[in-house]
């Protein structure tokens, strides 16, 4: 039951390359028909995969005829298929959809709601399509600004799917390692550093810039998840961050915040994640839960930080800041107001996280965790992380219903973050959930 062996990011809850043979006679012949047209680059969650046919609020419905409550999906932020965002695209869409060398107005609607939600310095917005393209021009903007090449990650960070956002994703190798000017630091965790983790993380920051500026390569930035998702979800204390930006800059580099996981409202405590730790971004990057499902991202930055990059680069994205693309995000940010999903987030996680933790008198329950609806739950077999406990209730909350996935450097992290829209009602089906699948594990 148990391993302590590291997991690649997406090996995690995978149906792998097994037969599909013990499947229904459907969902066999689907996942068939995907390995002949998706071949190696398949990835499909579950012992049994499933076949989603359609979805509202916080619920999934199967072609197994089943509802399925989701407390996974971060993407669909305001609840899937949200009335009001649905409702955006299919009015502009019908209208006018272009690319964004014309002027519209609902672009600019868009960006002056979207740059009012951060500290007044970060006053410029470049939209993209996703986080891998948000993150590779905040890489290169933080190599212009600082002149350096090297950055420093969280050892099982992931940041997206290009050439270079790869190279800044360690959790993406599956054999190799990040290039030399790609260095990691471990996760934010108190079994490494111990009750300073601020201190500790650091110092560790520190040690890696002195021993990338050793072998000759200078500093450009210090590039994290604020929730540190993949690492396994570090929320706390707030403010431990702080240090390390600190020591970030007194080294020349810009701090670039990637907000795709926890951003837009996810912690509980305002829009962004790094606001629990009290500090100001130089590049905030974010995607995901922008178009509640509508490809749309983007970076906020500094002006002078983006002028310089843009002397010497002419950027141009066709599909971004489109008026389809600008009036789902629009939408998003009028229903995380109008429907108190940031205060929701703090209430149903505050009670999700005192029922979650009353787990821990479970032998295969660790550390439980998070902030608002971003929480990692440890499983653990012997005292040892446990991919396999975590493998076992992630197929088992499947069986009753309930999906969630897995996080961390051994995979074995329940990660739990639903749309924001979940209720107490949601969260104890999950709980309950949960507690029945550990007492059949005696
Ligand atoms: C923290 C983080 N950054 C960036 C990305 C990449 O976003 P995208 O898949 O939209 O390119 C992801 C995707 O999972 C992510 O989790």
């Amino acid at each position: 039951m148990k391993t302590t062996q590291e997991l690649q990011i997406l090996s995690l809850n995978a149906f792998g390359d097994r037969p599909a043979t013990g499947l229904t006679p459907d969902i066999a012949a689907l996942v068939e028909r995907r390995r002949r047209s998706f071949g190696a680059g398949s990835v499909l969650f579950y012992d049994e995969p499933l076949k989603m046919v359609r979805a509202e609020g916080a619920f999934l419905y199967a072609s197994d005829g089943r509802a399925y409550l989701d407390f996974y999906n971060n993407v669909p932020t305001v609840g899937h298929c949200h009335p009001k965002v649905v409702e955006a695209v299919r009015k502009q869409v019908g209208e006018l959809n272009i690319h964004s060398r014309y002027l519209f107005d609902v672009a600019h609607d868009y960006a002056e709601k979207l740059l009012a939600t951060f500290p007044p310095a970060l006053s410029n917005v470049v939209l993209t399509c996703t986080g891998t393209e948000s993150n590779d021009l905040a890489l290169r903007l933080a190599k212009r600004w600082s002149g350096g090449t090297g950055f420093i990650v969280t050892k099982t960070a992931y940041h997206g799917n290009s050439a270079t956002v790869t190279e800044v994703s360690p959790s993406s190798y599956k054999v190799g390692a990040p290039p030399p000017y790609v260095r990691t630091v471990p996760a934010p965790d108190p079994a490494i550093f111990g009750n300073d983790i601020g201190q500790g993380f650091a110092d560790a920051v520190a040690g890696q810039i002195a021993a990338m500026q050793a072998d000759g390569i200078a500093f450009a930035g210090l590039l994290v998840d604020t929730i540190f998702s993949s690492d396994g979800v570090f929320a706390d204390p707030p403010g431990f961050l702080k240090k390390a930006v600190d020591v970030a800059r007194a080294a020349g580099g810009l701090f670039i915040a990637d907000e795709v996981q926890p951003g837009f409202g996810r912690t509980g405590g305002g829009m962004w994640g790094f606001s629990r730790h009290g500090l100001i971004p130089d590049i905030v990057t974010m995607g995901k839960p922008m178009g509640n499902g509508y490809p749309i991202a983007g970076l906020v930055t500094r002006p002078e930080i983006l002028t310089a990059f843009c002397n010497d680069f002419g950027y141009f994205n066709t599909f971004a800041a489109s008026p389809v693309a600008t009036a789902a995000g629009l939408a998003v940010l009028e229903a995380i107001e109008e429907d108190g999903l940031i205060v929701n987030a703090a209430g149903v996680g505050k009670h999700l996280l005192a029922r979650l933790t009353r787990l821990q008198s479970s032998p295969f329950i660790g550390m439980v965790r998070g902030a608002g609806l971003y929480l990692g739950v440890e499983c653990v077999a012997d005292g040892l992380p446990s991919s396999d406990v975590a493998k076992t209730i992630i197929n088992g909350l499947r069986a009753r219903g309930v999906l969630i996935g897995a996080a961390g450097q051994y995979g074995n992290v329940l990660k739990i973050r639903p749309p924001l829209c979940v209720t107490l009602n949601h969260a104890d089906t999950l709980v309950d959930a949960v507690e029945d699948i550990l007492k059949g594990m005696g």
